[in-house]
């Protein structure tokens, strides 16, 4: 497995490259299944994760062409059941269900299953798929999944941590399909939700009030091909904007969508932060000594439980009490033991974590758990003075696109150790 070794101590300057959105592309992928004819996708992230669910998509036969960041897939004739081996392995693959079903009218997949964020429930996509019909069964690790035909209907998908966001997705592609109107009450909001139903509505798809609580998708007879360019990754923009405030530097973020990143640049801002925006570009900064402050991670448009992390890092490097609660996931601390080791004081109380900040950070060997953990060590060994080394990296390559190389343009001192 490789690793990242990192000598810290150097602000970050110069302009970054924001990819596509790993969770956008992702439900759009799936959504390719619904039609038997080709579609193009843009701005593409080369990311572990992408190349995952194309085999996904594969392994159910559809054809899967990746050429640098444009994505073909052309889902002529599929079956109903993947390689389960695969669609294990990667919780996101939960979002093939809804196509499935809304396609082939059954579907065959395996439970997600936990991880070190959290159990990963996915009752509120059964659900929803069960308000349209479906007859459900959960055994021996799969969900199979039939419905002699998909009615519309109204369905609540609020759950005890509010929305979900790959439930609305499932939801909104099974009914695309479906005879008649199809309400969702408390639907996720994110921009990813957004992107996906732009892609379900230009493949012929008739979905209104997406990136609302209340979303209404009236059924159709069948989806044509169709090309999309997917949005920004506001989670990898936040991560680089946290990464320039850590370190003492200075980094202008270009093809963000600042407007995604309203609630994590409010909190930046809050914490002395100077974030300038000239339309769509953005230049984020040191505003002189950070400000400790409180943090709650919310569904969108709250601050997100995908930068809940890389906030903390920055509150390790402030003088005071800071708090950051996680509303979102049951138990996403696990950065916080590892960046004790980097001389963080850090304690958790229940849903929060309380930072005694100040202290400076130096480098020792870290241990990635998840994805955005792992990018909060990167940040932290680049705040930290030595060297630090990131193991387990493949956590990273699930979701940033080449994050040595792109540090590296802006100074960083990080090399990838492949591992012998
Ligand atoms: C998506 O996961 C993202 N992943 C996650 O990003 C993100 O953290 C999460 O949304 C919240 O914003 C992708 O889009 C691929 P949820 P998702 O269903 O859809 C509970 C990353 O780092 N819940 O919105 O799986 C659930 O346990 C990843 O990029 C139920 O109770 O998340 C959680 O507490 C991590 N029952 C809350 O809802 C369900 O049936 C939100 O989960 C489904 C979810």
């Amino acid at each position: 497995m490789d690793s990242l070794s990192i000598r810290g101590g150097v602000p970050l300057r110069g302009e970054v490259q924001i990819s596509g959105a790993k969770n956008a592309v992702l439900p759009i992928m799936a959504a390719t299944l619904l039609t038997d004819e080709p579609c193009v996708i843009r701005h593409v992230p080369n990311l572990s994760d992408v190349r995952f669910m194309g085999q996904i998509l594969e392994s159910l036969g559809a054809k899967v062409e990746f050429e640098k960041d444009v994505l073909r897939v052309h889902a002529k004739k599929i079956q109903g059941a993947g390689d389960y081996d695969l669609i294990r392995k990667m919780r996101g693959s939960i979002c093939i269900l809804g196509p499935l079903l809304g396609r082939l009218r059954q579907a065959k997949v395996s439970l997600p299953g936990g991880c070190v964020i959290g159990a990963r429930p996915v009752d509120l996509h059964l659900k929803g798929m069960e308000a349209l019909g479906t007859k459900v069964t959960v055994q021996n690790g799969y969900v199979t999944a039939k419905a002699p035909k998909l009615a519309g209907s109204e369905v609540f998908l609020g759950g005890r941590a509010g929305p979900t966001v790959l439930g609305t997705a499932n939801v909104m592609m099974a009914a695309a399909l479906a005879d008649g109107i199809t309400v969702i009450e408390s639907a996720a909001c994110e921009p990813e939700v957004i992107d996906l139903a732009d892609f379900l509505n230009s493949m012929g798809a008739r979905i209104t009030g997406a990136g609302s609580p209340t979303v209404q998708i009236a059924g159709v007879s069948r989806l044509h091909g169709a090309e999309h360019e997917v949005i920004p990754d506001r989670i990898e923009a936040a991560t680089f904007a946290i990464a320039a405030a850590a370190t003492g530097g200075e980094v202008t973020l270009r093809g963000a969508r600042p407007d995604h990143l309203s609630a994590v640049f409010d909190k930046l801002s809050e914490s002395n932060v100077r974030v300038e925006r000239k339309g769509r570009i953005v230049t984020v900064k040191r505003g002189g000594k950070l400000r400790p402050i409180d943090v709650t991670t919310l569904p969108y448009s709250g601050f997100p439980t995908d930068v809940q992390a890389q906030m903390m890092v920055l509150m390790c490097l402030t003088s005071g009490i800071s708090i950051i609660t996680e509303r979102v996931f049951e138990s996403r601390f696990m950065h916080v033991s590892e960046l004790a080791r980097l001389g963080a004081d850090i304690s958790i109380e229940g849903p929060s974590a309380i930072v005694k900040g100040g202290r400076p950070l130096s480098g020792a060997p870290v241990m990635a758990s998840d994805l955005r953990a792992s990018a909060a060590l990167v940040i932290a060994g680049l705040a930290a003075s030595g060297t630090t080394v990131v193991n387990r990296v493949y956590h990273i390559d699930r979701g940033y696109e080449q994050i040595d190389e792109k540090l590296r343009k802006l100074g960083a001192r990080i090399e990838r150790i492949k591992e012998t």
